[in-house]
């Protein structure tokens, strides 16, 4: 096959044919096609887009270019859920042992954080002995006895998103949206799933600022399950400001457990049992149950101690030290804490995601590059968000540190991302909206 036409017909913003886009696809992950023309694909494709039906095809050879897992002899539903990022995000680490205590199975393959966003993985890898590179075997197995497992992307799944993200990388070719799409969903199915739910930020701290942008992605992913017999639901929800109160890798494991026993922020168990209510629709189960009725019944499985007795037992089958759960003081802390104050009296009006997620990283909670090691002990703990009134000098935020050098660089940016003003504030609703 001549590489060069299909770029060139891409470029025109002609159609591919289904043979076209699986060649460019398999070479690519195989090495015969190179970085410099697959780039030159990405950029017309960035161009020119997709129609609906060669994104399902451009996805499913995605999908395919390495392992599928096949978990069809587990019984009941097999659920996942994906954020597209955020700051303070920490949901998965609730959201899979309430799933999994309601009676969903959630083989849960999880990102590492990169820039002002964090990763599940590496909260989990907070907790002393956590491990999240399982066997296939022995995460299926965890699945399908616990009703979860928690891992990172093995090299053999999905080899052609690694690739091709690599290279987008670098190429000014990520904030395109059918590439996104087949991202996210070539990996979330290859988990073989049944159904997905999607958790689409928008605002300041997310990939896609505006409702529209969000809107938008969410359908094309909703289209790509639709062309695999997948059905995918999606929640689009607000990310103007740091979900919970905490941002950093050993706070949001404190933060998530203090969620697990029903004693989290609203907002934080608020989209949690939100999430999960829509996992257990779209997989339709108790398809006869009323939402709201759900709902309270999630709360419930925080309240008895059902969701964290099952995140206790996936710490320690995954090598994780499960005392974590009670006692606090087994986790990575920082040496030092500090607070930072309101400069005038009033009421926050805004507290810019981006800003703060991008302080906490250069705090050492984040990655710049993906090369960077991580300080699991460091991060912030908000005491005041959007629309409380706070009086001149009152802390609104402590800062947990190791190491002093970025700090005055820390507290600048802080400055600059929390508006103080005279209010009042019209706050988004937390669920802006639902897709399905
Ligand atoms: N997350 C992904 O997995 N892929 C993208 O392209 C963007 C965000």
């Amino acid at each position: 096959m001549r590489f060069v036409e299909l770029i060139r017909k891409k470029r025109r913003g002609l159609r591919l044919d289904d043979g076209e886009l699986r060649a460019l696809v398999e070479a690519y992950t195989e090495g015969i096609l190179p970085d410099y023309q697959m780039s030159a694909f990405l950029m017309a494709v960035y161009f020119q887009s997709m129609e609906a039906d060669e994104l399902a095809v451009w996805t499913e050879a995605m999908l395919h270019s390495g392992q599928v897992l096949d978990l069809s002899h587990l019984s009941g539903a097999k659920v996942d859920k994906h954020s597209t990022g955020g700051v303070g995000d920490k949901v998965s680490l609730i959201l899979a042992p309430l799933a999994a205590a309601a009676g969903l199975k959630v083989p849960m393959i999880s990102g590492r954080g990169l820039g002002h966003t964090g990763g599940t993985l590496d909260k989990l890898e907070s907790i002393p002995g956590f491990d999240v590179n399982q066997p296939v075997e022995r995460f299926i197995e965890l699945v399908d006895t616990l009703g979860l497992g928690l891992i990172g992307q093995t090299g053999e799944i999905a080899p052609a998103d690694k690739k091709l993200y690599a290279l987008r990388d670098v190429t000014a070719t990520v904030e395109c949206i059918p590439l996104i799409a087949s991202s996210i969903m070539s990996k979330k199915l290859a988990e073989g799933i049944d159904s997905l739910v999607l958790d689409v930020k928008v605002g300041s701290g997310a990939f896609m600022k505006t409702l529209d942008d969000a809107r938008e992605l969410a359908q094309t992913m909703i289209d790509i399950g639709r062309s695999m017999d997948r059905p995918v639901r999606a929640l689009l929800t607000d990310m103007d400001q740091p979900l919970g109160d905490t941002i950093g890798n050993s706070l949001e494991v404190i933060e998530s457990l203090d969620t697990l026993r029903g004693e989290g922020p609203e907002d934080l168990t608020e989209l949690t049992v939100e999430l999960v209510a829509e996992m257990l629709d779209v997989a339709a189960e108790d398809a006869d149950e009323d939402r709201d009725h759900r709902k309270r019944r999630l709360r419930e499985l925080l309240q008895d101690g059902s969701a964290m007795e099952l995140f206790a037992r996936i710490i320690e089958e995954q090598g994780g030290d499960p005392r974590v759960c009670e006692d606090y003081s087994l986790l990575p802390t920082a040496a030092h804490a500090v607070d930072f104050t309101a400069a005038s009296a009033g009421i926050i009006e805004a507290i810019d995601a981006e800003s703060v997620g991008i302080a906490a990283m250069e705090l050492g909670a984040g990655r710049r590059t993906k090369e960077d090691s991580i300080d699991h002990g460091v991060g912030l703990t908000f005491l005041k968000k959007r629309g409380a009134e706070v009086a001149d000098g009152e802390p609104i935020l402590r800062i947990h540190y190791n190491d002093d050098q970025n700090l005055a660089a820390v507290r600048q940016r802080l400055t600059e991302a929390i508006r103080i003003g005279d209010g009042p504030v019209e706050a988004p609703p937390l669920i802006l909206e639902r897709l399905s």
